[in-house]
């Protein structure tokens, strides 16, 4: 590592504050959902099904059941019609899947909830979980992934995206592109394991659960268990990372919610990490088709890019990435396609930059091998074809920074040093590679909610029902305010991850601090105005003003609508039903954040090794609120990048679709030992139009375009073309 941990800030950039609640996670004094201690708890373990696709005969709980400490045993013969079939989210529900909770004898896929143990401790329901004897009918041939016989392939009308004729523009371009690319399927691990505790006093139901979305998991239980929304609370106050796993309600909650209320006693669950590979989402395995034609100085004349991602039997799930890859590059005829292939597999869903991991992948990748083909500079051929409207519809984008991304992250990284021919470079028994690619990731946002009180005694109070994953939304939030009203930043405190607090957007598609922020200023507006206090005026102004009216304190609410949504979405956060919108989703506009990875790497000449030497990666998100928790996002997104480009892969076994490496010694992540130097460098940029707070998110984007410039610098040493993902030592023998 060199130079300065974190960025020092910059045009556009507030301060790099410490994290918030940094002293807290270190000491071990903040409490996760599954520290929280209530008394006469009782403890769940969840029995997962064994086979793939199949029917339950019986169970035999005598084993089970003598296991001292049991109390209870949930089964679909035992729960009966206490939870209720609602709508998963892609259906403008709340769950992540359609399955209902124990709801019957069909077993859709292997890992399944198919019982649920209480007991007085964790290590009875555990044993006795493990002692559950099901008898079963497997289905003879399960479709196990997305190459199975039996898997069904759906096209995805809705998702096409068409401009121009590509067909004869295709067959007419001097230099064309036509390769085919496959991504496996990923699960987000993230350290904290997935953990429920519920706990009823009367009719009131409190649930503590790490969550991105306390909303959705309120109201949908509450609809699940057909009690009021009001009657439930979901607290979230910490949560040790999520990405996309914790976005929605799994079937968990609602089998925790039901224990608690017949025992009338807490009931705790915390998954297995193993457990924890089939209890939520994950990022499906895809194939994709990528096909270029480009005139002799390296213009677009035709693009085209299909992908088929894997989803199961009962939920129709895509991340349909081909609907921005075909929007990024200037091109006049253009086709995009995605297509679903239903298998007996758990319900994919969201993994940190779910489309343009693996559609970023085959695109940056194919353009690789475009400049390669035409002798060009890969940062060129990006720069020939970069525009300013998207060139579908023809709109504009609110601000796009791409060529100067690239511009200093090639100079950082020493990119005019390049000897472009493939295997040209070496020191010695290693052959050295460098590679680059674009990131991309759309600006989105959602309506939000923030209550912001300011008190005589200049202190002031934000809260919102925002979450803290790790990225940074406290130290956000208490920043915001800070800079709003003038107040000093230590005399700021903040509340979030309670259902309970101002509702806030869905803390996904890197649109939490956009929207939060957005209405954390409304709320400061509103501040100001009632106080009769200019937006220039000093602290000691502001605070005067509260003194002078009386008043102990001054609250204001702020709710910001997001771009594209109509006034008439506002009560639906309300509801639970905040989701983020942007990207190319919007009807006068594109929004997105962008970025450029450069990576150089060594492979060995004779065991093919493959290290990973240096990556530099620019990015341009408009207004950055924090550079240094900024940089630690785009940090962990690059370091992601490189796990998910040599590492990770979760193996499907092809008899009954289980998982085989659900652990982490098994399902591979970088070590200290695969990430040397690592640099993220925030480029400056301002957009007055993406939403309040000119911010566009940097949850995501540090991970999108590393594998591609990955296996474009194994190109460069090897002069071998990669196609597929994780790249293995053994794809270079
Ligand atoms: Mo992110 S995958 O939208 O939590």
């Amino acid at each position: 590592m060199t130079g300065p941990l974190f960025p020092q800030g910059g045009p556009n950039m507030g301060q790099p504050a410490p994290r918030y609640e940094g002293r807290a996670k270190v000491t071990g004094e903040a409490r996760y959902p599954s520290d929280v201690r209530l008394p006469r708890t009782a403890h769940a373990c969840l029995h997962l099904s064994r086979i793939g696709r199949g029917t339950i005969r019986g169970f035999d709980l005598t084993a089970a059941r003598a296991v001292h400490g049991v109390i209870d045993i949930l089964t679909h013969e035992t729960v009966g019609d206490a939870i209720r079939q609602t709508p998963a989210i892609y259906q403008g529900g709340y769950t992540s899947d359609s399955l209902l909770p124990l709801g019957s004898a069909e077993i859709a896929h292997w890992g399944q909830p198919i019982a649920m143990v209480v007991a007085e401790t964790y290590e009875a329901a555990r044993e006795a979980a493990q002692r559950i004897v099901v008898t079963t009918a497997p289905h003879p041939s399960p479709a196990v992934d997305i190459n199975a016989p039996g898997a069904e392939t759906r096209a995805l009308e809705p998702m096409m995206v068409q401009a121009g004729d590509f067909d004869a523009a295709y067959a007419a371009g001097p230099i064309r592109i036509d390769a085919r690319y496959t991504t496996p399927a990923q699960h987000q691990n993230p350290m904290e394991l997935f953990a429920t505790q519920c706990v009823w006093e009367g009719d009131r139901l409190t649930v503590h659960e790490p969550s991105q979305y306390v909303n959705s998991v309120k109201f949908g239980l509450a609809e699940q268990l057909g009690v009021p929304a009001d009657n439930i609370r979901v607290i979230s106050t910490h949560v040790g990372g999520a990405f996309g796993a914790k976005g929605f309600l799994t079937q968990r909650t609602a089998l925790v919610a039901i224990a608690a209320r017949r025992l009338g006693r807490p009931v705790k669950l915390v998954a297995t990490r193993e457990q924890g590979f089939t209890v939520s989402g994950y990022r499906a395995e895809t194939r994709q088709h990528v096909q270029l034609a480009a005139t002799r100085d390296g213009r677009l004349t035709a693009l085209r890019h299909e992908g088929w991602e894997l989803t199961s039997r009962a939920d129709t799930v895509a991340m349909g990435g081909a609907s921005m890859t075909t929007r990024l590059y200037a091109c006049p005829n253009i086709l995009g396609r995605v297509n679903t292939v239903a298998a007996d597999r758990s319900t994919p869903g969201f993994m940190r930059a779910p489309g343009e991991v693996p559609y970023g992948f085959a695109l940056e990748t194919a353009l690789d091998e475009l400049a390669d083909r035409l002798g060009m500079d890969p940062v060129e051929l990006r720069r020939v074809n970069d525009t300013q409207t998207e060139p579908v519809g023809g709109l504009p984008y609110t601000s796009r920074s791409l060529m100067r991304c690239f511009d200093v992250a090639a100079a950082t990284f020493g990119w005019s040093g390049r000897s472009p021919r493939p295997g040209s470079m070496r020191e010695g028994d290693w052959l050295i590679g460098w590679g680059c690619a674009s990131a991309y990731y759309p600006a989105q946002a959602g309506n939000s909610a923030a209550r912001v009180r300011l008190t005589a005694d200049g202190t002031a109070h934000v809260a919102s029902a925002g979450h803290e994953l790790g990225q940074g939304m406290t130290t956000m939030m208490a920043q915001v305010a800070a800079e709003e009203l003038g107040v000093p930043l230590e005399r700021v405190t903040v509340s979030l991850g309670d259902s309970d607090l101002p509702p806030a957007v869905v803390n996904g598609g890197s649109a939490g601090t956009a929207s939060v922020a957005s209405a954390i200023m409304i709320a400061c507006d509103a501040i100001r105005a009632r106080l009769g206090v200019p937006r220039d005026a000093p602290y000691a102004a502001l605070r005067a003003a509260v003194a002078a009216s009386g008043l102990a304190f001054v609250e204001e609410l702020g709710e910001a609508r997001a771009h594209g949504r109509s006034p008439e979405s506002l009560p639906d956060m309300y509801r639970g039903r905040a989701l983020p919108l942007g990207g190319v989703e919007l009807p006068d506009r594109v929004q997105f954040a962008m970025g450029a990875q450069f990576v150089e790497l060594r492979i060995h000449r004779w065991t093919r090794e493959i290290r990973v030497r240096r990556a530099v990666g620019a990015f341009a998100a408009g207004r950055i609120i924090n550079p240094r928790t900024s940089h630690s996002q785009l940090l962990g997104g690059m370091i992601w990048g490189i796990g998910s480009a040599l590492h990770e892969h979760t193996d499907i076994d092809q008899r009954n679709a289980a998982y085989t490496n659900a652990n982490l010694a098994d399902y591979l992540v970088p070590v200290h030992a695969d990430i040397s130097e690592i640099q993220a460098i925030l480029v400056s940029e301002e957009d007055r139009l993406v939403n309040q707070a000119g911010v566009k998110g940097v949850g995501e984007i540090g991970v999108v375009g590393v594998a591609a410039a990955i296996s474009n610098a194994v190109f460069h040493a090897t002069g071998r073309r990669l196609r597929d993902l994780p790249i293995k030592l053994e794809h270079l023998l």
